[in-house]
């Protein structure tokens, strides 16, 4: 089938190469010039595991290419996917003129019938919006089907995840555009639900608000395991054997970040607002999540008491393993604070210090952990990446100043970190 993609960042670029990949012929379509630069040149612009090798061969095999010229998207193509960016105002209401803008151009270039797919994330009802825009704007009167198709993958294992995803969730009103969306999944082992357009936005807001409700969850129980002594390890065992729990999305440590769940869980919150339903619930999620950071933040200041001058090392930066995205990284709230009270901060992550640079330009950034952990008062783990897991402790211990880890992810055992002679704080336990 003849595919475009609109929108080439996390979703549109792993969809689109994803869709190539599985045997259709996709254009994708961006109206950032540098990141169009970098695609044609068989560079993806940002870390996603496997993502290149995979746009490359798609390129050299012509099912994939790129442009910035909606019209050529548009004609070319018989489904056309909004992938464009969601992000949040001010008051936490997604922003929504980026997917108007498309809708708008989408319209204006139309020449047979298309089916216009909203995958952004979007709260309820957007899709009547968008083919009330689509109608506007659609002068020559062509046919068109809207769907919505929200996604699921998570930054770090996309492209696997777009392979063997938990399910396709597809909202449609017509038999119609319910035949050709299932065509274009058709190679996808996955359970497909087709249900209207306003349930399948609510499926995107409901799943992404329920994790972090888990994280929340787990989190504010780890206070209590801190405060009585429990081992929230050993608590979030027991609960998620219970098939009804579930074991994942129970780890606690300093709260979610990333470019979706604290933006998804506000939109929700606000589009309840809007329908008349206070969803308190989900304003005490957000709000345990917002206290989580700055817990962790009393306990590095606790356990070193003054950080002023103090040479503290971060290991970790990105909001979460295997990906360089920093938006709404919770390492960015830790170095502010530390920085606030003067420390003398360095830095390690395997992807995301060029993005950091941007953001902190004056730390320290070392090449690997071992330059962090160097002359250190005291470590702090803010990302778990596999690098740090297994570390050389002897090593480590030997070049601090002072042997002392705050592990706001969990990933050592507590009494082997004692046995190498470690003073080591983390997270319920
Ligand atoms: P992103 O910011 O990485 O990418 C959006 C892209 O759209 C950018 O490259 C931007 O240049 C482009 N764009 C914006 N307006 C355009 C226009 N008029 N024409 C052409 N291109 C345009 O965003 P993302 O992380 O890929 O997220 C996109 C949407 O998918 C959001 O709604 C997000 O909530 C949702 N989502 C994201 C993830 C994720 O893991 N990042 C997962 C599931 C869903
Ligand atoms: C999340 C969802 O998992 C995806 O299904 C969804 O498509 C995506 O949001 C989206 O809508 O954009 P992502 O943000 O990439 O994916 O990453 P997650 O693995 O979900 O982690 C989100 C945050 O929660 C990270 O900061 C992570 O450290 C934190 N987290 C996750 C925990 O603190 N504890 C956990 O048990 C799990």
């Amino acid at each position: 089938m003849n595919l475009c993609i609109i929108g080439t960042g996390y979703v549109g670029l792993v969809t689109g190469v994803c869709l190539a990949e599985l045997g259709h012929s996709v254009i994708c379509i961006d109206n950032n010039e540098e990141k169009y630069n970098k695609l044609i040149a068989g560079v993806v612009p940002i870390y996603e595991p496997g993502l290149e090798e995979l746009m490359r061969k798609n390129v050299a095999e012509k099912r994939l290419s790129f442009s910035m010229n909606i019209q050529e998207g548009v004609e070319q193509s018989q489904v056309i996917f909004i992938c464009v960016n969601t992000p949040p105002k001010d008051d936490g209401q997604a922003d929504l003129t980026y997917v108007e803008k498309v809708a708008r151009e989408v319209a204006t270039h139309m020449t047979s019938h298309k089916v216009i797919v909203d995958k952004s994330t979007v709260p309820v009802k957007t899709g009547e919006k968008v083919a009330e825009t689509i109608k506007r704007y659609n002068k020559h009167k062509i046919d068109f089907d809207i769907v919505s198709n929200p996604e699921f993958l998570r930054e770090g294992s996309a492209v696997e995840d777009t392979f063997k995803t938990d399910r396709i969730v597809i909202g449609v009103d017509n038999k119609r555009a319910e035949k050709i969306m299932r065509e274009v999944y058709a190679p996808i082992n996955a359970p497909v639900i087709v249900t209207d357009i306003k349930s399948a936005e609510l499926i995107k807001h409901a799943s992404n608000s329920f994790l972090a409700m888990k994280i929340s969850f787990i989190n504010a129980l780890a206070n209590i395991c801190e405060r009585s002594g429990a081992n929230v390890e050993e608590v979030a065992l027991g609960m998620g054997l219970d098939r009804r729990i579930g074991r994942s999305f129970l780890n606690a440590g300093i709260g979610y970040g990333g470019s979706c769940f604290p933006k998804d869980v506000a939109a929700f919150i606000k589009i309840s607002d809007e329908l008349g339903y206070g969803f308190n619930l989900l304003k005490e999620v957000e709000a345990i999540n917002a206290e989580q950071v700055q817990l962790f933040i009393k306990k590095i200041e606790e356990t070193l008491w003054v950080v002023k001058d103090k040479k503290i090392g971060v290991l970790g930066l990105a909001f979460k393993p295997n990906t360089d995205d920093m938006r709404n990284a919770p390492s960015i709230k830790i170095i502010e604070a530390l920085l606030k009270e003067s420390a003398h901060v360095t830095a390690y992550d395997p992807q995301a210090i060029e993005n950091t640079k941007h953001i902190f330009p004056d730390i320290e950034y070392c090449n690997d952990p071992y330059a962090v952990a160097q002359d250190a008062e005291a470590l702090i783990i803010v990302t778990e990446w596999d690098e740090f897991k297994t570390l050389d402790l002897e090593k480590v211990r030997k070049i601090m100043v002072h042997p002392i880890i705050i592990d706001g992810r969990n990933i050592f055992n507590p009494s082997d970190m004692e046995k190498h002679g470690f003073i080591y704080k983390s997270i319920g336990r």
